[in-house]
């Protein structure tokens, strides 16, 4: 996308999962690509993801909570992608306070950095369809009303709400992209705490077995990152997008057993099985989910182009010579 060429843009959270994979892909549109991340433990940062950029990107190692490391962060930006976060639903239930810090100080401080010192980069906010909660229809558009299920859904809820206030309040230009579940190389497999689809490819490349909770009907529909990413470019450049929240979603609902046996098929090894879900994942479930993501094709002509047998294909190729760097 040649809008980013000689751009300097930031990338919080640019060592994670998602913001490696779009770190990477801003260096070759010929952007000056700063990242803010100061690899907090347990989260999907790793230095091995921006091995190919390395030498091409400026990397701080501050903490966004830091006013002083979000001042320099946001310095001299065009456009920040802010995807700084804690994105554990079940760790944001066992340490609340954990969650707070990360998904709305660290979102806070930031803001409060683009009142002090630049008011004029465009923000690019990397929200989650858990804001939604338990889906009162399917598929779920922006209008759908926002129930969070768990801790995780309203911290995330707050700092896409700081965000919107401070485009009202000084006039810092927002956008928002509520994320579905997304999956691809890069993404952390050390543990399960960070979703299921994750989980899944570690198991899958074990060749280990797979455990569905529930009756694996419930449905989802996950996105490959690369498709995730060119969202993100486009929220990033297009003026249209300014003071959006757009749903993103992938190319089909499928029920997780389907998503499950796909994987395991292409992997050519694991195995599959229903279990009973755990109480705490169980007070937390949101059931089937699937968005609407018409309001971004129509706005901004995004759609979700890479379908899951694809998506895995590239996942699996990804991770089988390197798998070290990730477990
Ligand atoms: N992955 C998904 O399926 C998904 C779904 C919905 C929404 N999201 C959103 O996308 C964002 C990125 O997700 P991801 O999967 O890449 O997560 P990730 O865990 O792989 O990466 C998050 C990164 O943020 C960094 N970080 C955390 N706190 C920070 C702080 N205070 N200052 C600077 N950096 C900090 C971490 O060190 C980590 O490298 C999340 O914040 C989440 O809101 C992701």
């Amino acid at each position: 996308m040649d809008f980013y060429r000689d751009r300097t843009v930031l990338v919080t959270g640019g060592l994670g999962f998602i913001g490696s994979n779009l770190s990477i892909e801003l260096v070759r549109c010929g952007a000056r690509v700063r990242i803010v991340d100061p690899l907090l433990p347990e989260l999907g940062g790793n230095l091995f993801n921006i091995e190919p950029v390395q030498d091409q990107v400026q990397l701080l190692r501050g903490d966004l909570r830091d006013p002083d490391a979000a001042a320099r962060a946001v310095e001299g930006a065009d456009v920040i992608f802010n995807l700084a976060g804690q994105i554990s639903h079940i760790d944001s239930m066992t340490d609340p306070y954990q969650d707070l810090e990360i998904n709305c100080r660290s979102h806070l401080t930031l803001l409060e950095a683009c009142r002090r010192h630049n008011r004029r980069a465009r923000v690019v906010y990397s929200s989650s369809r858990q804001l939604y909660g338990r889906p009162r229809y399917l598929p779920v558009d922006e209008m759908h009303p926002v129930d969070p299920v768990d801790v995780n859904g309203c911290h995330e809820l707050a700092a896409e709400q700081y965000h919107f206030v401070y485009r009202k309040a000084y006039g810092v230009p927002v956008v928002s992209l509520r994320l579905t579940n997304t999956y691809g190389p890069r993404q952390l497999l050390r543990h399960s705490r960070q979703g299921f689809l994750g989980w899944f490819v570690r198991q899958a490349l074990d060749g280990a077995e797979i455990s569905v909770y529930g009756d694996g009907r419930q449905l989802r529909d996950p996105a490959f990152v690369d498709d995730v990413v060119e969202a993100l470019l486009l929220a990033g450049s297009k003026p249209e997008a300014d003071g959006e929240i757009f749903n993103l979603g992938g190319p089909a609902a499928l029920s997780l057993q389907e998503i499950a046996d796909t994987l395991l098929r292409i992997a050519g090894r694991g195995t599959l099985r229903l279990a009973p879900f755990p109480p705490e994942k169980q007070a937390i479930d949101i059931g089937s989910y699937y968005a609407c993501w018409a309001k971004i094709h129509d706005r901004l002509g995004w759609r979700p182009k890479v379908g899951l047998e694809e998506g895995f294909r590239r996942t699996l190729d990804f991770y089988g010579p390197i798998f070290s760097h990730y477990v």
